[in-house]
């Protein structure tokens, strides 16, 4: 009976998940269970007859350990969390409770250890406070966005009328121009924080890559100093991408800007290149989960000084950064990841201390049938024609009628959505175009155009809108709203919709 019972025990503790240890009065390691050598990867001939401190990572202190000694020597139980090192060197979490077995007088003889294995559950955690920290910063900035878009619409759009009145070549102008680059800095950073909270796939066209590359380049080239040479192949077969091109330069420019970067002291290399590929269904792909077709790769190396192993687990996390304040926010290659993640696309990197960096991006294209798009380079034409231009906002109001004018049109204004309908309900035929805002009290942009073409079915409308708040798709197409721009305009983008939207109906 007893011999029955102490060989179920027995079978029972060979056999449980958990790990087992136990060890004689002065911590001799007398028996593990099989848990204990596919966790910690000893074998039991390799730890039979040696100290648990075998398996020290060295991230708990000596008092740590020496209160856990206290405490099992006293008769009492010890739990709690701890590091352990892997026979391979790899670093695990237990969750562990270590007691004291005594004999029939109440003396301890030995001390036995459950262990579970906690690592995976630990990084699953850390993975949930993150998301949830990248959604509460999402949050904030869709709060603060709205306002602060408004803001920048108003510097933008007052400088690009005031550069107009200033003769060129002087001081006055240039200065403005400084301006008006901080302006669309300061809206290029709070693309890149909204970049977080917006998942829609609003601004997403067919989009060829090789010019957009360029473009950017030639951007890239004015602002990093010398003694970075660029080298640059671009090659495309005409095939596009469904892409924001907005997006796709902020991929090129955070990526070159962290070459540079690493460049910064010695100098070197940075090496831009665009092909075209094709995954085949068998072939290894660069990241799990791809789709096979037709990929652009596109690679940013440097020469520059590198990461280790350590370093590259971490640079795609938000805010890791190893820059001044000042000079980096540890955002850029969390956005490049999370944009290039949303197009179905991967993005790997390779690296080593001392010599240099290599980041390649791959981004599925659109295959045949699909109509690629061009991108377009900014000119301003002046326009003809009456224009009513509808927001809440008097300020916006002032500047829209005033960028308005100065592209060429005439400009009759309205505040709110109810006044509008009445001034187009006198006059319907004598406005070529409606120009709204999207979110005003009591009636939004998208109410507005379906009253208004209730009115009059055939008027051109376009609307303008903050980033935070976007329409559908199918809410555009039903209201009858041909175009759509992004606040802050600038007054190309301005004229640029206008003429689109005038010219499809
Ligand atoms: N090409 C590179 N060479 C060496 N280190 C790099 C390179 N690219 C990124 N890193 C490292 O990765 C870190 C994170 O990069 P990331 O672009 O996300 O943020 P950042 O450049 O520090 O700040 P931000 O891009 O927001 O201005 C950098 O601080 C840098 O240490
Ligand atoms: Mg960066």
């Amino acid at each position: 009976m007893e011999n029955e019972r102490n060989s179920i025990l027995a079978t029972a503790v060979e056999q449980a998940a958990e790990s087992v240890m136990i060890t004689d009065k002065s911590g001799i390691i007398q028996y593990a269970n099989p848990a204990f050598e596919k966790i910690s990867g000893f074998t039991r001939d390799e730890i039979i007859g040696k100290k648990p401190s075998i398996l020290k990572s060295g991230r708990q202190s000596a008092a740590f350990y020496k209160t856990m000694w206290e405490t099992i020597s006293r008769g009492e139980v010890w739990k709690g969390l701890l590091v352990n090192r892997r026979k391979d060197g790899a670093l695990y979490e237990v969750e562990i409770s270590i007691s004291p077995i005594r004999d029939e007088s109440g003396a301890i003889t030995n001390y036995v250890s459950v262990k579970r294995d906690v690592t995976e559950e630990r990084r699953l955690e850390q993975q949930l406070v993150r998301a949830q920290k990248m959604e509460a910063i999402g949050t904030l900035a869709s709060g603060i966005a709205h306002d602060f878009n408004n803001i920048v619409t108003a510097i933008l759009g007052f400088t690009d009328l005031v550069i107009d009145d200033i003769p060129e070549g002087t001081k006055t102008r240039r200065r403005l121009g400084y301006v008006r680059e901080a302006g669309l800095r300061a809206r290029d950073l709070i693309k890149q924080i909204l970049s977080f909270s917006r998942q829609n796939d609003t601004g997403r066209k067919p989009v060829k890559l090789a010019p957009i590359v360029k473009e950017t380049l030639k951007l890239i080239k004015a602002s990093i100093p010398a003694t970075i040479e660029i080298r640059q192949s671009i090659s495309s077969d005409g095939r596009s991408v469904l892409a924001d091109p907005v997006q796709i330069q902020q991929i090129l420019m955070n990526l070159c800007t962290n070459a540079a970067h690493a460049m910064r002291e010695h100098g070197g290399v940075l090496e831009v290149s665009l092909t075209a590929l094709e995954f085949e269904s068998a072939s290894y792909f660069p990241q799990p989960g791809m789709a096979p077709g037709p990929y652009f790769r596109m690679t940013v190396a440097d020469t520059g000084c590198g990461m280790d192993s350590s370093m590259l687990e971490r640079i795609f996390d938000p805010f890791f950064t190893t820059k001044k304040p000042e000079e980096g926010t540890g955002l850029g290659l969390a956005v490049v990841q999370r944009i290039v993640k949303s197009y179905g696309g991967a993005i790997t990197v390779t690296s080593e201390p001392g010599k240099g960096s290599s980041f390649e991006v791959f981004l599925p294209c659109i295959t045949a049938g699909e109509k690629g798009g061009e991108t377009v380079a900014p000119s301003v034409e002046k326009g003809s024609g009456t224009i009513l231009f509808v927001d809440d906002d008097p300020s916006i109001i002032r500047l829209g009628r005033d960028l308005l004018r100065q592209l060429g049109y005439r400009v009759v204004t309205s505040r709110g959505a109810r006044e509008a309908l009445n001034t187009f309900e006198k006059n319907p035929h004598r406005f070529s175009l409606l120009l709204t805002d999207y979110i005003m009290p009591h009636m939004t942009g998208t109410e507005l155009a379906r009253e208004a073409h209730k009115i009059r079915p055939d008027i051109p409308i376009a609307m303008i809108t903050g980033l935070t708040q976007i329409p559908t798709k199918g809410e555009m197409k039903s209201a009858g709203v041909l175009e759509v721009a992004l606040k802050p305009l600038t007054m190309e983008e301005l004229a640029e919709i206008i003429k689109r939207a005038m010219s499809r109906t």
